[in-house]
Order: C-alpha cells, then structure tokens, then sequence
C-alpha cells in the first residue's frame, strides 16, 4: 500500500516513519512527487487543517493522502500558540520560547499546564477514509531543555518520565507523544483494511 505524507517538516517526517513504515506500508514523502504550492491552513481546528492537507494532497497526487496538523496549547495563554504554533512569532525557536515565557510573566505564573495534540486524516480522492487526534499532556518547563526532538519539545516538560520530550530518545518520544498515538491509530486502521 503506497501512502504519500503529506508534511514538509523534517522533524514529524521522522517521527511518522519511525510509526507507520513497514512491509505492508510504502511511504512516499513530499520530495518524491513533482513539488506544487502547499495548501493554506485555513482551517480552526486541528482536525479541520488536517482534513483539508490531505485532500488537498490526495487530489494533486492521485495517490492516498495522509497528513497530520499539530500544535502546543498553552493554558495559561489561552490555549496559544494553538494551530498557529509553527508560525507564531516567526519560526525561531528562540524567540518563541522567549515569548512564552514573557507571556507567562506578564500573567504572574512560572509554570502552566500544555498538551500537544495531533490530528491525522487520510483521504483517498476526495474522500476522507479514517481520521484520529492524539493529545500529550504535560507543562511548560521553567526553562528549555535537551536538544532531541524538534519544535517545541525543549520547553515541554513531561511528568512521568520527569523530564522535557527534548531530552529522550525518538522511540520514547513515540510512545507517549500526541503523534505517537494518533499515527497508531492510523497504523492499525491500515493494518486492519489490508488483505493480510
Ligand atoms: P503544522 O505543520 O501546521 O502541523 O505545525 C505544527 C507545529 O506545531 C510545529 O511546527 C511545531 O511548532 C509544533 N509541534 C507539533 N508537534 C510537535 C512536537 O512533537 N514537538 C514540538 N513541537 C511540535
């Protein structure tokens, strides 16, 4: 079964193959197809984006379609950076730390409760055949830590394994992550829809 991911971010590529490649599943990314403009995130709502990127893809490619639209929601700033995380504020990490941790002070909290969360839709035509949403609580540490992972995991600190996402391995990332658990949920929709 050939499956294009539509993403042309390095980091959750990684992360979606470490998930979903296997011998039943052949994963094509973005760079293998002709390129062609991406589509405008227009959508509210994670699962909404996550909808609209796969159909988009589905109809440009002719091939299925999977895509995920993701993001850290900050309760202390009313849910921010939400669906605009990978552009608020730009796209340095730096800054956008920075501004967190500005917008924490502003409202007189160190801390704040956070989740990722993680939509998946896969279309095939235009036809959405299975869609998903995985969600990892945790906190924004007091200030960022390690250098695995990609985006925002240097500031989210995860209370059971005690420290930030950036400071495990990808498979222990996977396996409590948003994404992790969305993309299983792909995986075995996939499995079971395949002649074994
Ligand atoms: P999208 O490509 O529109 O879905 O944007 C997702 C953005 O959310 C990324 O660019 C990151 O800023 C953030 N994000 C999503 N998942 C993660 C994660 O697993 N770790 C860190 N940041 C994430």
């Amino acid at each position: 079964m050939k499956i294009l991911v539509a993403t042309t971010n390095p980091g959750k590529l990684r992360e979606i193959e470490q998930i979903l490649a296997g011998p039943s599943i052949h994963l094509v990314a973005l760079s293998e197809v002709p390129p062609g403009p991406e589509p405008e995130e227009t959508g509210n709502t994670f699962a909404e984006n996550a909808r609209l990127k796969a159909l988009y893809y589905a109809a440009a490619t002719g091939l299925p379609s999977v895509a995920d639209d993701s993001g850290l929601e900050i309760d202390a700033l009313g849910k921010a950076p939400g669906v605009h995380s990978a552009r608020w504020h730009g796209t340095d990490y730096a800054v956008k730390f920075r501004r967190i941790y500005e917008g924490l002070a502003e409202r007189g909290v160190s801390r704040s409760p956070a989740r990722f969360v993680a939509a998946v839709a896969l279309a095939d035509g235009d036809r959405i055949l299975f869609e998903t949403e995985g969600v990892v609580e945790g906190e924004i540490a007091p200030e960022p830590r390690g250098s695995g992972g990609f985006g925002y995991d240097p500031i989210f600190f995860y209370p059971p394994l005690g420290c930030t996402l950036a400071e495990v391995t990808g498979e222990a990332k996977a396996a409590v992550s948003h994404r992790g658990a969305a993309f299983r949920g792909l995986r075995e929709y996939l499995l079971g829809s395949t002649p074994k």
